[in-house]
């Protein structure tokens, strides 16, 4: 039992969330460098040629060198046993990036030091901010030029409305900064200026504010400066707390260099330390789940087809959140009411997908799926019967009416369709009169759109006809009165569909619109969540 409950205390499950090229990509790779899941940092991407991630495993991902889909890393450090919840980093992200995010305990806000907070870390600090996770700021690329460590504390308050507390903080000059003081451990690292261009873990020299060995390092000035930087952090700055961090509201921020390894051991290192173990669900009676409780649940949080072309795959990602899950074990799925065998369990182990024997709260284990499991359902111990809240739905921005080319692949067109939709990539929705011919999908990011076309050819056999739609505000109907539906007015400049449900959604152009037709029909409201809608 203690051996359980070691594991559980042990476990760090988080993601990283940042804007298209602050360095995730570099940053993950360091941590695997650094955990010795790799020993030579540029193989996992190596530079140029052949810029692929860890987690690139569609054909499209290789082609435009993005990931597409979230995946997920695993290895050991001091101890622990450390999960990294890879998020899509291209700007067209998708839900599958906010998804990522019910499945972390807590999260990584990697930003540019150049750049600042920019829109897409914007997006997903909300979605975290909103679970009240605990989120750590890494500020990248401290090698280069940038804005100051104090306008970017600023900048986190000002755009976010969170305050940072500098963990660390960097000595010397913008651009040519030599070392980090650690202010919780009053402890001054200085790295060594190394040829490897951060393929190696960087070699560095540790010592006290007092320790002359490294006050002459520093110079004279670079010594006064830090001394008048900490002590105004100390009297101006935040305190630090642990439970504002826990509850969101205070952010740890790191200062380093992915790309140099430059404090990225002593980022890892406390991040560990300080980063919540698996925590508590609530299930959708209210009920809170300990991740200490013996019987074994988890929630699926990702679905991912055809992973291998050379043969047909699809594989469902869950997040383990109570028990131990044994490899060949049966379970119960809640949505379909059935006990099931899951069959290869599968865990990612740096580059490597290897077969779980044992898994535990916090960890992501991918199971071949024969087609029955949705996003956010329940698997379960058979006595449990319990199931997790529902995963918020996000609303999609751009839309689309899509149409097989050629009517002869209507079959075709509609399974891929019908399988995508259960996947979670896209969220389907019916016009009035139209048969099974003829869909508008509605997705967050307009690459969904692209890897829609393209799954829907490479692995259906269906060349597709696609009319992008100029709406981007879609809103669900409750109404007392289905026939206020017909008859909707002030539709002028949007459209009525119907979701997979059977429920009403209006789509529009902007907010304005929503007004418009609210004016113009009493009797109507719009609701954000799809649960709430009325069913025709
Ligand atoms: P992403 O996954 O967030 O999109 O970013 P990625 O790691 O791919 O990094 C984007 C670019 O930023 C890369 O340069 C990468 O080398 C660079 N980079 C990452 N971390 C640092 C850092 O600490 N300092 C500096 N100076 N650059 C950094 P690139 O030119 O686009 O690619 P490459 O030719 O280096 O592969």
């Amino acid at each position: 039992m203690q051996d359980f409950f070691n594991k559980i205390d042990k476990r760090r499950t988080f993601a990283i969330i940042s804007h298209p090229d602050a360095g995730k990509t570099t940053l993950t790779e360091k941590l695997l460098l650094y955990g010795g899941a790799i020993h030579l940092a540029g193989s996992v991407k190596s530079r140029k040629s052949n810029k692929h991630a860890v987690s690139d495993w569609m054909e499209i991902e290789k082609q435009r060198g993005i990931s597409v889909t979230s995946s997920v890393l695993q290895f050991d450090y001091d101890g622990y046993r450390v999960n990294i919840l890879d998020t899509p980093g291209h700007q067209d992200f998708s839900e599958d990036t906010y998804r990522t995010l019910m499945a972390a305990d807590s999260a990584v806000m990697l930003i540019d030091a150049a750049k600042g907070v920019e829109p897409q870390t914007k997006k997903l600090f909300w979605v975290c901010h909103k679970r009240k996770l605990p989120i750590f700021t890494f500020v990248n690329k401290l090698d280069r030029y940038g804005k100051t460590p104090i306008e970017l504390m600023d900048e986190l308050e000002q755009v976010l409305g969170i305050h940072a507390y500098p963990m660390n903080w960097p000595i010397g000059l913008d651009g040519h900064y030599l070392g980090v003081y650690d202010r919780i451990n009053k402890q001054i690292e200085l790295f060594e200026n190394d040829n490897t261009h951060g393929s190696k873990i960087l070699k560095s020299t540790t010592g006290s504010l007092e320790d002359p060995a490294i006050i002459a390092a520093l110079g004279e000035d670079n010594y006064t400066n830090l001394c008048n930087d900490i002590e105004l952090l100390d009297m101006a700055g935040d305190k630090f707390d642990m439970t504002k961090v826990n509850s969101g509201e205070l952010t740890p921020m790191f200062f380093g260099s992915a790309m140099t390894n430059f404090g990225v051991r002593g980022f890892l290192e406390k991040f560990l330390e300080l980063s919540p173990k698996p925590q508590a669900r609530t299930l959708k009676n209210g009920d809170i789940l300990a991740p200490e409780n013996t019987e074994f649940s988890a929630f699926i949080f990702k679905i991912q087809a055809n992973m291998n072309p050379a043969h047909r795959d699809r594989i469902s990602f869950m997040r383990i959140c109570s028990g131990i899950f044994d490899k060949g074990m049966s379970v119960y799925h809640v949505q379909s009411k059935k006990v099931i065998k899951l069959s290869q369990p599968q865990q990612f182990l740096a580059q490597e997908r290897t077969i779980v024997e044992k898994a535990y709260p916090g960890d992501i284990i991918g199971v071949f799926d024969p087609g029955i499991f949705s996003i956010g359902d329940t698997i379960c111990d058979e006595n449990m019967k319990i199931q997790f809240e529902d995963f918020p739905v996000f609303p999609p921005e751009i839309f689309a009416r899509v149409q097989p080319k050629d009517s002869m692949k209507r079959k075709q067109f509609e399974k891929g369709i019908t399988q995508l939709a259960q996947e979670g990539a896209i969220q389907v929705f019916k016009e009035k009169g139209m048969g099974m011919e003829s869909f508008v999908i509605g997705v967050v990011g307009v690459l969904q759109l692209e890897v829609l076309e393209y799954r829907l050819l490479n692995e259906y056999g269906a060349k597709l006809l696609m009319n992008q739609l100029g709406y981007t505000v879609a809103r669900w109907i409750y109404t007392e009165d289905k026939k206020l539906i017909e008859n909707i007015k002030g539709l002028d400049s949007g459209m009525l569909v119907y979701d997979e449900e059977n429920r009403p959604v209006v789509l529009v152009n902007n907010e304005w619109s929503l007004n418009w037709i609210l004016e113009r029909n009493p009797g109507i409201k719009f609701v954000l969540v799809p649960a709430e809608a009325t069913v025709i």
